[in-house]
């Protein structure tokens, strides 16, 4: 689906189309590990286990991350000044959108620099859709199998953080394997697709210095509608888990059977011509557009706030820190990436001082 109302309906509709793809593809496709997840579960568990994790994401505690936030960027910027002191290009990826992206998911979580370092590899691999052998599957599996272990590990010793919480609160109701399964959710939605929307957004600084300018404001509203104009015109979950019929239906003009597998482009449905004007424009000052970049209905992202919490505290920073910033390159792209349902970068190389060639461009197209 790629039309904005038919993307809409299908993601509204959890009685219409069902998210465990593992259960219904069959169980052996999840390699040797029971999958857990919100996203790739239904109702009522996918309500049960959602409701259990609402309270980590509400604002009061939100608003506990907050100073903790601004600490773990500030520290970044700070790498990133002393890596581009030479007037050498730095990659805003390594340096500054995956370091705040993976220590503040696991911070939020209660991991420590060693766990998080062996799920980083292996999620680098779960998005590839054309990976080899268990495909998307096997990574994800492997992920849960470590995050396992952090599990049993904490059942005996909580440690502060989000496992613990659950371990403590819910640690009869919820078995090792399911805690797992949901923080193996939250440490991949919390690192790929927001070290994605922070580089991307660095991007955008560093060859539009009007949008550059606007993030130098301290201007809190304008920074909000920033944001969300990056969230839509980036859409870096560029497509939503795939989803299972249910029943026969009819969908943007497609007779769509049961069981048929149906994949909603969330990158398409916030470029509908037909709902948002000037679609492939990037216009951060302009009237906010409505957008799908965290979905909508019962799996719309649980860590929406923190992912905006984390844009709006990183990317005004940044403007104000380095307002020579360029960027110095076109993103480069590879076949893997391209496949992949996050619209990952392997680097977003800038300059931080004037000087040298810089890539320039308007933003008609992505970048
Ligand atoms: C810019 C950053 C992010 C974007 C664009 C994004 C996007 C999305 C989208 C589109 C979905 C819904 C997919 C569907 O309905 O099929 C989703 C679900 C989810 N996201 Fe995010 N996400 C981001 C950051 C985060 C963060 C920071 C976390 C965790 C801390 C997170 C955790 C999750 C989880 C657990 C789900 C599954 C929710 C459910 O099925 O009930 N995401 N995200």
């Amino acid at each position: 689906m790629t039309g904005y109302p038919d993307v809409r309906s299908v993601l509204a509709d959890s009685a219409g189309y069902s998210n465990d793809l593992v259960g219904r593809l069959g169980a052996s496709a999840a390699g040797k590990h029971h999958l857990g997840g919100l996203g790739l579960c239904d109702p009522p568990e996918h309500t049960r286990l959602r409701h259990l994790l609402v309270p980590e994401f509400t604002g009061r505690r939100l608003q506990d991350l907050q100073p903790l936030i601004e600490g773990i960027v500030d520290d970044a910027l700070d790498d990133l000044s002393r890596l581009g002191d030479a007037g050498e290009p730095v990659d805003l990826v390594e340096h500054l959108a995956r370091p705040v992206a993976a220590r503040t998911i696991s911070m939020m979580l209660g991991l420590d620099e060693d766990e998080h370092a062996v799920l980083h590899r292996l999620s680098s691999q779960r998005f590839d859709l054309a990976g080899s052998g268990g495909g998307p599957f096997g990574p994800i599996s492997d992920a849960i199998g470590h995050l396992l272990e952090v599990v049993r590990r904490q059942r005996a010793h909580p440690a502060p953080g989000l496992i613990g919480r659950l371990l403590r609160d819910h640690g009869t109701e919820l078995t090792d394997t399911q805690i797992a399964g949901l923080a193996d959710g939250l440490w991949t939605g919390g690192l790929e697709s927001t070290t994605s929307a922070l580089a991307l957004g660095g991007y955008l600084l560093g060859t539009d210095s009007v949008a550059a300018h606007l993030l130098r404001d301290d201007d809190r509203k304008g920074v909000d509608r920033w944001v969300e104009e990056l969230l839509r015109y980036t859409s870096v979950v560029q497509v939503a888990f795939p989803r299972v019929a249910l029943a026969d239906a009819e969908l943007g003009g497609e007779r769509v059977l049961a069981g048929d597998l149906v994949v909603c482009s969330l990158s398409a449905a916030n470029r509908d011509a037909k709902f948002v004007d000037d679609a492939a424009q990037f216009l951060p000052d302009g009237r906010p557009r409505t957008h799908l970049a965290f979905g909508h209905g019962p799996h719309r992202c649980i860590g929406a706030e923190l992912a905006r919490l984390e844009l709006r505290t990183t990317l005004p920073r940044l403007a104000v820190r380095f307002p020579q910033l360029r960027a110095v390159a076109p993103i480069p792209r590879t076949d893997g990436e391209r496949l992949s349902f996050i619209y990952g970068l392997p680097a977003v190389r800038v300059l931080l001082e004037d000087g040298g060639p810089a890539h320039s461009s308007r933003h008609a197209g992505r970048p």
